[in-house]
């Protein structure tokens, strides 16, 4: 009896999967919050030794958005959430997870999940968050995909939201010039509309953890007066390092991702790279070979908000550009860990 029915669960999921019928993750709804408060090149020339002209030519950046004293990462992701939900056409009840995935939680824990969740009132819905910086977004859209495709959930919300703001020493000039804060979501469902989620490739090195880290305030170096000192409480980075494994990684996962598509590279329409440098994202470019004005950038605006950059540029190119159902996106992330990932979206007839 029991060989029986393997055997009819095996025919059952070749005849699922053959015919088409095999569930599809889709973004469905789409949004993004950053704050009002703007920090231009100027005004950081007025609080370390810089200079526009250095900042504008060694990163593209020209100002950045920063959170009030008083608005903190779970405001800002549910801002972000709530305008999702709307692009959506779905209701706070209607969600089953959510994730959130930052480096600058409110707090350590609970999770800034849990604490969305309720602002949300989305009492039905479990919480939890995820943490691998920069490409955050990409890992936890990975997870709300296998919970769709397997049919464990039916929506998911996705939220990435930083207030890199407090972590950053803002009389360290190597550092205080590229970050912001900011905030974007999607809803993640099995409805055929908006962007099938066709791929994602994620890795990571830990082997390179050292080059950009929050040295102090984990369970290694408790905070401490001595920590607060010696300023192991700001983010560290060896932005050399950074930048030349950034850019090798996010090709070699956007190859890998084309490869697993069975897709080739004149098939992306669009690239929407992590927003850390317009260096890397031109670098990025020149080795796809994709025309200019096909690669989305929010750099100079924002500068880099982590989590969420990726996010917030995806949702602006949403909004601003007209994108054609069929065409297809490529979505690559690189940070701290270091970890990384690509994935690639292609336009549905309908929703978004
Ligand atoms: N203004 C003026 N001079 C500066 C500044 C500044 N804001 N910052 C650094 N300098 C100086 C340095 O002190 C150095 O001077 P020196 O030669 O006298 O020592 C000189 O400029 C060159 O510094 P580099 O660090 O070599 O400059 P580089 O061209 O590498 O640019 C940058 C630095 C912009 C940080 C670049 O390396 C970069 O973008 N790296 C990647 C960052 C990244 O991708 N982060 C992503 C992950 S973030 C996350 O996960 C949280």
């Amino acid at each position: 009896m029991s060989i029986k029915l393997s055997f009819a669960k095996v025919v059952l999921s070749y005849v699922f999967e053959g015919s088409g019928l095999k569930k599809k993750a889709y973004i469905i709804g789409m949004g993004s919050y950053l704050p009002e408060r703007v920090l231009t090149n100027q005004d950081l020339e007025k609080m370390v030794e810089t200079s526009d002209e250095w900042i504008v030519s060694r990163t593209g950046m020209r100002e950045r958005r920063l959170a009030r004293e008083d608005e903190f990462t779970s405001d800002m992701g549910l801002a972000a959430a709530k305008k999702a939900l709307k692009s959506a056409g779905k209701m706070a009840s209607e969600i089953d997870v959510i994730i959130v995935t930052t480096l600058t939680p409110d707090y350590l824990f609970p999770s800034t999940a849990a604490l969305i969740q309720c602002a949300l009132g989305a009492q039905q819905a479990a919480a939890f968050d995820v943490q691998a910086a920069c490409t955050g977004f990409l890992y936890g859209l990975s997870i709300a995909k296998g919970y769709i495709e397997s049919g464990m959930y039916k929506n998911v919300l996705v939220i990435a939201s930083e207030k890199l703001s407090s972590i950053v020493n803002y009389r360290d000039r190597g550092t205080c010039v590229l970050f912001g804060d900011g905030a974007a979501a999607c809803v993640v469902s099995g409805e055929a509309k908006g962007y099938l989620i066709k791929e994602i490739c994620l890795g990571a090195d830990g082997e390179l953890a050292e080059f950009l880290m929050l040295p102090a305030g984990g369970c290694r170096r408790p905070a401490s007066h001595e920590t607060v000192e010696q300023g192991l409480h700001y983010i560290s980075m060896s932005g050399k390092e950074v930048f030349k494994h950034a850019v090798r990684r996010m090709e070699n996962a956007a190859k890998e991702c084309l490869e697993k598509a069975s897709m080739k590279e004149e098939e992306i329409d669009w690239l929407v790279p992590h927003q850390a440098n317009e260096r890397i994202i031109d670098a990025l470019a020149k080795r796809f070979g994709i025309a200019e004005e096909k690669v989305f950038k929010t750099v100079a605006k924002y500068g880099n908000t982590s989590a969420s950059s990726l996010p917030i540029a995806l949702d602006e190119l949403i909004c601003e550009r007209e994108i054609k159902p069929g065409e297809n996106m490529m979505l690559l992330a690189f940070g701290a860990g270091f970890a990384w990932g690509a994935s690639i979206l292609t336009k549905s007839e309908g929703g978004l």
